[in-house]
């Protein structure tokens, strides 16, 4: 077992990481939690897998029920969100009651959203099943849903009371699911964790520890910018590129990920400002891992990335390997790119 303590301007909780951990969430709750009355959120795939299990343990304690919303990101929306409140105020949920958010990273989301909103907010668990959101969605408070054709438009910063990960679901996730969390799990390690890498190369499976490591990478930048102004940003390596292509060719976002850290990878050398040993390790372990290592040309996106969201006043900030485990934000201009790189 292992455990982590997230510290925050107002609250400090518990990411609690053991194997089998379904079967003591009662145990776990009960330490922050004394009132009689707990409702479950998750989807339709884990409510076949997990739930069960969780209400079993939870009932040798509380009262619990629940609600499900059908899988996947298209349950991300308003209309699952309105769902979700009526469901519970139907239930008769009270505001010192308990919500817990049981699934992946889309559940984490629009149930914190959920626990933010209803009575001006409600305490809440969080018990991430998917690789994804074990290791990267259920720690540093972003809630949300997609609205206006935009991803996680609508939200509000909300931390949990408790966040507890059994990293035994993992085995249920289907292949490219578990590549998804891959993708991120790896840019842990690159940008703030060289020990992850290694350990990911010698040892490809995912143990309590290798959770516990590439959440502390998270940990530490939330911990220093709650509020996502700076240095949060570094989390965004291999995203700039990776957003280029994930719609383009559809890839799954983690998937995307992987691909543009490599992209990043390239321009940082060719800038001069990441050690070019970076390279072939990273490039090995997507491979491991079955991800995909296809090597698009990061000059042919430039223009796109360029007139993105992080434009601002001209420069873009991206996020660079100096070497493995460590990174910088790296501001450049356009005028810089087409001098040095075009
Ligand atoms: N809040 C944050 O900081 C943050 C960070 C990263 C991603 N996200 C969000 O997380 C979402 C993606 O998360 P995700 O990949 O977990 O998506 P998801 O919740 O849709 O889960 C992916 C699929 O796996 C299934 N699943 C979950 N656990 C399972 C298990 N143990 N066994 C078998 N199937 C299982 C789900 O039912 C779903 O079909 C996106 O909406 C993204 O915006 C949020
Ligand atoms: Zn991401």
């Amino acid at each position: 077992m292992r455990e982590l303590v997230v510290n925050l301007s107002d609250h400090s909780y518990k990411i609690i990481i053991e194997n089998g951990a379904l079967d003591n969430v009662n145990t776990y709750i009960k330490t922050i939690y004394n009132n009689d009355k707990v409702f479950i959120i998750t989807d339709d795939k884990v409510k076949d897998l997990y739930l069960d299990k969780v209400i079993k343990s939870l009932e040798k304690d509380y009262i619990v029920d629940y609600v499900v919303i059908p899988n996947g990101e298209a349950s991300k929306t308003l209309e699952k969100y309105a769902y979700i409140c009526e469901e519970l105020l139907k239930k008769d949920i009270r505001r010192n009651n308990l919500i817990v958010a049981l699934g992946g990273g889309v559940i984490g989301d629009i149930s914190g959203f959920v626990a933010s909103s209803l009575f001006r907010g409600l305490p809440y668990v969080g018990i991430p099943t998917s690789l994804l959101a074990q290791m990267d969605s259920s720690i540093g408070g972003k809630t949300g849903i997609d609205f206006y054709g935009r991803k996680n438009i609508l939200g509000a910063f909300k931390q949990p009371k408790m966040v507890i990960i059994d990293p035994n679901t993992i085995n249920t996730l289907d292949e490219r699911e578990f590549n998804n969390g891959m993708g991120e799990l790896i840019k842990h390690g690159a940008i703030g964790n060289k020990e992850l890498l290694d350990s990911l190369y010698s040892h490809p499976k995912i143990t309590e520890d290798v959770i516990y490591e590439s959440l502390t990478v998270k940990k530490k930048v939330v911990e220093i910018d709650e509020f996502d102004l700076k240095e949060r940003m570094t989390l965004n390596f291999g995203h700039t590129f990776g957003h280029a292509i994930e719609l383009k060719y559809g890839y799954k976002h983690g998937e995307a990920v992987a691909i543009g850290m490599l992209m990043a990878i390239k321009m940082g050398i060719d800038l001069g400002v990441t050690d070019k040993s970076c390279y072939k390790p990273i490039l090995d372990i997507l491979k491991i891992y079955n991800l995909p290592v296809v090597e698009y040309d990061y000059k042919d996106y430039l223009k796109d990335v360029f007139y993105d969201k992080k434009n601002i006043a001209g420069t873009i900030s991206f996020i660079f390997l100096t070497k493995l485990g460590e990174c910088v934000i790296y501001k450049i201009t356009e005028k810089e790119i087409k001098e040095k790189l075009l």
